[in-house]
């Protein structure tokens, strides 16, 4: 699993990147669309909520080989900004699953988590959903069922030097490696210019 993942870059995604996530969003096929969202959702849907990613309150990890990110995960404010409860969720795209990709975003999310005294992480998935169960687990979440939904719930420690210290340096190098996947020259993506029509007199 080691060997897989070391392909992977594991790093924040940065406000430039909105066209990246919203490439990640597009690329999940309709099985995966409805386990992440637990409903059915469209392309116009995923186009809207890759603007969200920069809320206030809310931070996103992605797992990037070059430019491209083939996973995510969200840490989401739950009511206001400054509570101490926020959601997390994961996606990882098909091809790129069992390699320990949502482990180590697991792991990044609840260093996120902790860094802004966020206490209780929830996560929501399909009571069928094992993969999601499993790896929450696996971080000490205790899930319980209601109705068609599994809830889970991890109890997170408070801030130290230390993990806002781990925070600070991974975002220190994070963002410089960005900065060299986003071209060979190191310049940040841009969206498409505008074309300009002329009109004549
Ligand atoms: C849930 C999900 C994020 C896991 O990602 P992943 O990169 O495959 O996870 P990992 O490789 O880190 O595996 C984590 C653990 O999950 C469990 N697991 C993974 N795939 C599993 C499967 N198909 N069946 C049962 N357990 C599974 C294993 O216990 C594994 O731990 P291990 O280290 O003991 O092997 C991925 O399956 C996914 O994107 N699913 C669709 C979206 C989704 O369901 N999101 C949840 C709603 S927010």
């Amino acid at each position: 699993m080691q060997r897989h993942l070391q392909k992977y870059r594991i790093r924040k995604l940065w406000p430039l990147e909105t066209e990246t996530f919203r490439r990640h969003l597009l690329r999940l096929d309709p099985e995966t669309r409805q386990f992440r969202f637990g409903t059915p959702v469209n392309d116009n849907f995923l186009n809207a909520y890759a603007e969200t990613a920069f809320r206030i309150g809310t931070v996103v990890y992605g797992a990037f080989i070059g430019p491209d990110m083939y996973a995510s995960a969200e840490l989401r404010s739950l009511h206001a900004v400054g509570d101490d409860m926020a959601e997390a969720a994961f996606v990882v795209e098909t091809a790129h699953r069992h390699h320990g990709l949502g482990s180590v975003l697991m792991d990044r999310i609840i260093t996120a988590a902790q860094n802004r005294a966020i206490h209780q992480l929830h996560m929501i998935c399909a009571r069928d959903n094992q993969p999601m169960q499993k790896l929450g687990e696996k971080f000490g979440a205790q899930f319980r069922i209601n109705h068609g939904e599994a809830l889970g719930e991890i109890e997170t420690d408070p801030p130290t030097v230390l993990s806002i210290l781990g925070e600070a340096m991974h975002d220190t190098s994070d963002f410089v490696t960005a900065v060299f996947d986003w071209s060979p020259i190191g310049a940040a993506p841009r969206p498409e210019p505008r074309r300009i029509r002329h009109h004549r007199g």
